[in-house]
């Protein structure tokens, strides 16, 4: 039989991993918590137009990178490329949005994407992100960036570079672009098949090409921050105020243009010096016009994701395992339903315990008992059982006594 195999740019996650993933879940939602956010679980599944309108046609997700399918009812469905699109049609389909209603909500979950995997890039990953519904206040933007830069501290990672740019309004990108079609334009014969591509659907990708001549090319390209209107300028000028004010140390970056189409204003990223060509952990901005067109009440918003495999591949050391405070080793007919019991009993009052489930000789399940770092192991035979008392082995000193399961209930909490 053919090995079976996870399919190309798919994990399992297990072992000492998944301590670091939890450790991450549980510092952002504490974080996210006390900011007032909410969390909300949307479907992995849905209509394929959704993202097709949400994310644009011309974006390398929706053309190259998406997992559609006709489902058994006919209709086209796509495994989510990104959370956004799906927060935004729960919060039409719920009526979240309202006029002076904000919504804060995070999410977190698996995203899939069929791009080339290499370190920090997978088919299925996994992004938490946060969506502010219905404040085009600048401390909105501020406050998103710094809540991200804020946790990428508290999860202990330094040399993080946050770049920020602003987009600017539709009408304000329809002047730049133009620009930009003029200037690429002259340069065409240095294009491959792709930048070509790119300069008839959407310009303003090729301002990130990671292509050492397109980027020289890209270097002397007009500046999106000269093509801004005054309104975009000034809620601009605001944002960066506040960062400077919250102390996030940011990098005005006019090339930052950012993989998805429904951005308008401020638009940014927080990239890592540790990673490798894949270095962006958090990607985000401002979508004012996304839950209109999309069909809700005109409602401004911004957001931002974090790819949790980055963050994961940047903290490397998992987290020490809590203490195991006891193994319980059993063997005998009465034992046996006698360890259940002091298994649950010893739980319930707090403890971590694990129960061997083999019928090996004690000595055997006496190894397994030191090996698995226990303080201490309870040693259960059918004398014990009858007489309902335990047999306490401290394993770091070899010291054993003789107690009743409720006695043991304070030794184990108390040992070191
Ligand atoms: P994005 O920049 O496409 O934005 O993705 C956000 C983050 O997800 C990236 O910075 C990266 O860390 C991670 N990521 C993306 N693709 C992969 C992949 N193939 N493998 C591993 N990690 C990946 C969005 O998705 C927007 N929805 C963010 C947003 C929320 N904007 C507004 N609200």
């Amino acid at each position: 039989m053919e090995e079976r195999k996870a399919l190309r740019g798919t994990r399992d996650l297990f072992g000492t991993e998944i301590a670091l993933w939890q450790k991450i879940e549980a510092i952002a939602q504490a974080h996210l918590t006390r900011a007032r956010f909410t969390e909300v679980r949307t479907p992995i599944l849905e209509a394929t137009e959704l993202f097709a309108r949400g994310i644009g046609e011309a974006t390398d997700i929706v053309g190259k990178e998406m997992y559609s399918f006709v489902d058994r009812g006919d209709r086209p469905v796509t495994l989510r490329p990104e959370g956004t699109a799906g927060v935004v049609r729960a919060a039409i389909e719920h009526k979240w949005c309202g006029p002076g209603v904000v919504q804060k909500l995070w999410y977190r979950g698996a995203m899939f994407r069929y791009e080339r995997p290499q370190a920090g890039r997978q088919r299925q990953f996994h992004q938490l992100g946060i969506e502010v519904l219905g404040s085009d206040d600048p401390r909105a933007d501020a406050e998103a960036i710094a809540l991200a830069y804020d946790l990428l501290q508290a999860l202990g990672l330094s040399e993080l570079v946050v770049d920020v740019n602003s987009v600017g309004t539709p009408a304000d990108r329809q002047t730049y672009r133009q620009a930009l079609v003029d200037y690429f334009g002259a340069h065409q014969d240095l294009f491959d098949d792709e930048a070509r591509d790119r300069l008839a659907r959407n310009p303003l990708r090729l301002l990130d090409s990671k292509d050492p001549q397109m980027a020289a090319l890209a270097a002397a390209a007009p500046n999106i921050l000269e093509y801004l209107g005054a309104e975009s300028q000034a809620h601009f000028a605001q944002v960066q105020a506040y960062l400077t004010a919250l102390a996030v140390p940011y990098r005005l970056n006019p090339r930052l243009v950012r993989g998805l189409d429904y951005y308008t204003r401020t638009a940014f990223e927080i990239q890592s010096n540790a990673l490798g060509a894949q270095s962006a952990v958090c990607g985000g901005g401002r979508y004012d016009n996304l839950i209109g067109e999309l069909g809700g009440p005109p409602t401004p918003a911004i957001g931002w994701a974090m790819g949790l495999e980055r963050l994961v591949l940047l903290l490397g050391e998992p987290p020490a395992p809590p203490p195991l405070h006891a193994y319980i080793v059993a063997r005998g007919s009465l034992a046996a339903p006698f360890s259940l019991k002091v298994a649950q009993t010893l739980r319930a009052a707090g403890l971590t315990v694990d129960l061997d489930l083999t019928q090996a000789k004690l000595d055997k399940q006496l190894k397994r008992a030191a090996a698995s770092g226990a303080l201490a192991a309870i040693v259960l035979g059918d004398d014990e059982a009858q007489r309902e008392v335990l047999q306490l082995k401290w394993l770091q000193t070899g010291d054993r006594q003789e107690v009743t399961l409720a006695a043991s209930i304070p030794l184990l909490h108390g040992a070191p």
